[in-house]
């Protein structure tokens, strides 16, 4: 029987793949680096020796700072191989003009050399297609025999859930009878992923608390997500709600998670063989955006909320658009604390997946 059921598996979509009970040991071993590295406790030894090899095919402030950080302080290695400097991974049938190496040579090659593969792709190169880089974490870790670490993707982003569920229950102590609302807000930029609304509906859901997604009409998320969340409601004895109604969500919430996301009808969409049949609407989804201007998280919705409710987004926020600076600097913000503990939490997911020793 293996003694740790964590080793060697993939991080890809854990809000589906791992069950309640897993997330929970998750959280209290993040918790408990977390108190290792306030006493300043060596921990060196944890992973000694271990190479992490990342690659961002998009912008990362907190998640390039917290792996790199998080992997040299368990005594490990970090290298990053940069696009440009290295051939693009290319998915089998898709393959594109320029210099491409097939996924499947990529991931046997660094299964031989390194102890973990993370990734961020949530758009690709020209590929704004719902899933598609979803599907080419797949196929990484489908080649791969090292864990392969969904660091976002088009469909999840699970290392900001771990961190974020962490906040939480620091925050209230557990998560039962807890009121999680996931909502909508505007942004200039329409080109926002689903990874974070998705995972931000699906792991609190999971772990018990009373979810409210929030979103204008056009806006819903992957069908799939919601039955999901449903289903681990049924089987939690709590709930999942949607509403187009932001103050309505806001009515006595213990964590409020207003954030951008796109309108997933204006997408662009392909067939099973990568052939493009539809082509994405910009126009129509920036005119969605226009008109639900309105939702955003002012002082004013705050007053709504538990009186020791909290603010929560995963950052980069777009001020004066998804929140105003008195929401998002004032004192039921949590920002801060979650980006901290993006550091607790990835270190706890390279531990339990990568063999270490506590
Ligand atoms: N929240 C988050 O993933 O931040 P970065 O995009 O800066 O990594």
């Amino acid at each position: 029987m293996r003694t740790n059921k964590f080793l060697g598996r993939d991080w890809l979509s854990p809000e589906i793949d791992y069950t309640k009970e897993e997330w929970e040991s998750m959280l209290r071993l993040a918790e408990e680096l977390k108190t290792r590295y306030a006493i300043n406790e060596d921990t060196s030894h944890i992973l000694k020796g271990k190479t992490l090899y990342t690659m961002f095919f998009n912008s990362s402030l907190r998640t390039r700072s917290t792996f790199a950080a998080g992997i040299q302080q368990l005594g490990g290695f970090h290298v990053d191989l940069e696009p440009g400097k290295t051939y693009t991974p290319a998915r089998k049938g898709f393959e594109v003009p320029y210099k491409t190496e097939r996924i499947c040579d990529v991931a046997q090659v660094l299964s031989r050399t390194g102890d973990a593969l993370a990734i961020r792709m949530y758009g690709a190169p020209s590929q704004w297609i719902y899933g598609f880089a979803h599907e080419t974490m797949k196929e990484f870790a489908h080649y791969s025999d090292i864990p392969i670490i969904n660091m976002e993707c088009d469909v999840y982003h699970p290392c900001q859930a771990l961190a974020d569920m962490l906040t939480v229950k620091e925050k209230f102590g557990d998560f039962k009878k807890k009121k999680f609302v996931i909502s909508w807000a505007y942004s200039g930029s329409t080109s926002k992923p689903f990874a974070v609304p998705q995972s931000l509906a699906l792991a609190p859901s999971l772990l018990g608390m009373d979810v409210i997604l929030a979103r204008p009409k056009g806006f819903e998320l992957d069908p799939e997500v919601t039955k999901k969340c449903h289903e681990y409601a049924a089987q939690n004895g709590s709930t999942f709600e949607e509403t187009d109604d932001m103050e309505a969500a806001f009515e006595g919430a213990h964590v409020v998670y207003p954030k951008s996301w796109g309108a997933l009808p204006f997408f662009a969409q392909m067939d099973e063989n990568g052939k493009k049949i539809k082509e994405e609407n910009l126009d129509g989804m920036k005119d969605l955006f226009e008109r639900n201007k309105h939702w955003i998280c002012d002082e004013k919705k705050m007053k709504l909320i538990d009186k020791n409710g909290i603010y929560m987004h995963c950052l980069p926020a777009d001020r004066d658009m998804e929140v105003t600076d008195a929401v998002i600097d004032g004192p039921q913000s949590v920002v801060y604390d979650e980006a901290e503990n993006r550091l607790h939490a990835q270190k706890a997911i390279m531990t339990l997946l990568m063999g270490g020793r506590l």
